[in-house]
């Protein structure tokens, strides 16, 4: 019986058939694949795992609340959080290159960990022990995928936790490879995840720095946080969330138009809302969503969000546009 809880269990007893009494980490993102792999694999050898959550400063509102609190509170996971956001954005100070954008945060990203891996290593080595594992929630997809990279999969470089130096190697732990998306969210709920997380929709690693069109600042980031929380409020209000693939929110920072709010001219930034209708992200149709649900999403934002004074739609499918606008 291939039932989902007989998964779980063949999965768990793989994994401490690997790992034994030893030591792993695991990076965490926020998305469901690596908290699925670190959950299967907390279920399996307990405090023996230690997750590392990377705060860049490019995550969506109430993101870090979400993995720091209702996944550690789901799991029992032993979780460290480096906060980087002052050294992320130092790095993306000036650059409006998407590729140079994704490189920079790709290559932090890396740095950031590989300290936190080192760090790890040291109090392990304290206790007379070492970290000899490393979690990643490859899925099935993924496998083949890098089996025969084709052209669509290399439009822009991808980040995972990849190219760590020869002194820090591990022995990979990926408890997801033989999954598909939908058998991955049925098992993390069996383990208890919770719904946020398990049914959470694509979000890029480099986050919203790629949706920022421009330059990223801080202030910059916290305008479009407030827009796209706004959106998802209303997608979720609205019950559409599982109707649509995902709906970036992107800000077109370098563009200014002329508005009127409250008694005055404005001039001030407009904003993309990219709802997307797609299987597997390699093509994608725009979501025809509900006018009033644009509009509520529409009026929000431009009454909420100092500096939005423009809502725009997106009408373009993938190809010829890319889900995301970098
Ligand atoms: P594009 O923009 O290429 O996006 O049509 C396809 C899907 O991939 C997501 N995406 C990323 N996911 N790291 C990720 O983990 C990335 O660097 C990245 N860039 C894009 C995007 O949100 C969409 O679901």
């Amino acid at each position: 019986q291939w039932t989902t809880a007989s998964i779980v269990d063949d999965t768990v007893a793989a994994i401490r058939e690997q790992i034994g009494d030893r030591r792993a980490i695991c990076a965490l993102s926020g998305g469901v694949d690596s908290a699925v792999a670190a959950a299967l694999v907390h279920r399996a050898i307990g405090d023996q795992l230690t997750c590392v959550f990377v705060d860049h400063g490019l995550l969506r509102s109430g993101e870090r609340a979400q993995v720091e609190r209702d996944f550690v509170a789901a799991t029992g996971v032993r979780l460290v959080t480096i906060d980087a956001v002052d050294r992320f954005l130092g790095a993306l100070a000036g650059v409006t290159d998407p590729e140079e954008k994704r490189k920079i945060i790709g290559r932090e990203f890396i740095r950031v960990f590989e300290q936190a891996a080192r760090d790890l290593q040291a109090e392990a080595g304290a206790a007379g022990e070492q970290i000899d594992f490393l979690v990643q929630g490859t899925l099935y997809p993924d496998v083949v995928e890098s089996g025969g990279g084709t052209g669509a999969a290399n439009i822009k470089s991808h980040h995972n936790v990849g190219g760590l130096p020869d002194d820090l190697q591990f022995d990979l732990v990926e408890p997801l490879r033989a999954l598909f998306k939908d058998e991955v969210r049925r098992v993390g709920l069996e383990l208890g995840l919770p719904e946020t997380i398990v049914h959470r929709q694509p979000f890029p690693g480099p986050g919203l720095g790629i949706r920022i069109i421009g330059e990223v600042t801080a202030d910059r980031l916290a305008t479009l946080r407030a827009a796209d929380s706004i959106a998802r409020e209303e997608l979720t209000a609205a019950g559409l969330d599982r109707d649509i693939w995902q709906c970036p929110v992107v800000l077109l920072a370098d563009v200014r138009s002329v508005g009127v709010q409250g008694d005055g001219r404005t001039y001030g930034h407009p904003v993309v809302l990219r709802p997307v209708s797609s299987e597997d992200a390699m093509t994608a149709d725009w979501t025809r969503l509900p006018y009033d649900v644009l509009e509520r999403i529409s009026t929000r934002i431009t009454n909420e969000v100092a500096d939005v004074n423009r809502v725009t739609l997106d009408v373009t499918s993938k190809p010829p546009g890319t889900i995301e606008w970098e």
